[in-house]
């Protein structure tokens, strides 16, 4: 296990920014960005391409994209929930995209307006006209632990709909605890489920750190094989159809612990604090704003 490789996906300026009150600036969201790809990512998801009256905070997602720097190496990634995303994504040059549904009924309503079915039938065309393009797609699933509108989720309805995800071509499925509800005894029982249908490569874990349990539950993790963890620079974020959604765990606090485990996230510490600064920087000023 020791000097072993985890792959920490960086999702502050999507997850992070997505639910900030106040509309960060697209110069400040490039800035943050161009930090973070010196960092040594190797997907850091930029932006969303939704609706601006779901999202309004992600609006300028193109304007960012056609802003920052791009380092060989990085892979800059976008969340899309249809067609048109997708193709918004596709004219912005991302280099990956995320398709996102849930575990949970009720979320999948009030995050995309429809069925988990429906969502399925959004994402076909995606994965088509990403395969034309040879765009890897990446798959999100909210709530695997509990939904904030109709309680617990089984292990085997997480199971079955990220069964779903990687049989229509997701090369990775991103467990969601959106409302940080999951503990190291339910995420094991979950992603234990998860990985009878979907192998622990393909699987990546995405804690919200609502109740401060989220490093334990990555730890938790590491012996059923998951070596992929999405992380938001200073902790930011929180869904804004998921209210007690507090932000992702932190990708400082997050390194820190797996290296003190042995493993190796390929990180450069000195410039993850620098873009931690920054990215505390943007939330302060914002909250006094
Ligand atoms: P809808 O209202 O059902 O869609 O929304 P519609 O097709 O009826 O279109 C309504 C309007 O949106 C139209 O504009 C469309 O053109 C426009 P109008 O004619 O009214 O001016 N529209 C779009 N605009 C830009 N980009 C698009 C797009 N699609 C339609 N792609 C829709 C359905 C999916 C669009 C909406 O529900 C939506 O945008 N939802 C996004 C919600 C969201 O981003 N949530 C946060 C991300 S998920 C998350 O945080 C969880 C995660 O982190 C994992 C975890 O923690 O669990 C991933
Ligand atoms: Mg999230």
């Amino acid at each position: 296990m020791a000097g072993e490789y985890v792959r920490m996906v960086e999702v502050g300026p999507r997850d992070g920014l997505q639910n900030q009150r106040q509309v960060i600036s697209t110069e400040s969201k490039i800035r943050l960005v161009d930090l973070l790809s010196k960092v040594g990512f190797g997907t850091i998801e930029v932006s969303s391409f939704v609706s601006a009256r779901w999202v309004p905070q992600l609006a300028d997602a193109a304007a960012v994209f056609a802003g920052i720097t791009r380092r060989d190496g990085v892979v800059y990634s976008a969340l899309t929930p249809n067609l048109k995303g997708f193709e918004t994504a596709l004219a912005a040059k991302a280099g990956e995209v995320a398709i996102f549904t849930s575990a949970s009924e009720a979320f999948c309503q009030k995050n995309i307006n429809c069925t988990i079915d429906e969502s399925f039938e959004r994402f076909a065309p995606i994965v088509e006209g990403a395969k034309k393009h040879d765009i890897p797609v990446r798959g999100y699933l909210s709530c695997v632990i509990r939904c904030p509108y109709s309680g617990d989720v089984t292990p085997d309805a997480a199971a079955r709909v990220a069964d779903r995800l990687y049989q229509i071509g997701c090369r990775e499925i991103s467990l969601g605890d959106t409302i940080g509800a999951g503990e190291p005894c339910s995420i094991t029982k979950m992603t234990m489920a998860v990985c009878d249908y979907v192998p622990a490569a393909a699987v990546a874990g995405h804690f919200h750190d609502t109740n401060a349990r989220a490093l334990d539950n990555i730890e938790a993790c590491l012996p059923l094989g998951i070596r992929a963890f999405d992380t938001a620079i200073a902790g930011l974020g929180g869904c804004p159809y998921a209210p007690g959604a507090k932000g992702n765990v932190s990708t400082l606090d997050t390194e820190k612990m797996l290296a003190g485990l042995g493993f190796d996230c390929g990180l450069d510490t000195a410039r993850l604090e620098d873009a931690d600064r920054f990215a505390r920087s943007l939330v302060t000023q914002s909250a006094r704003s």
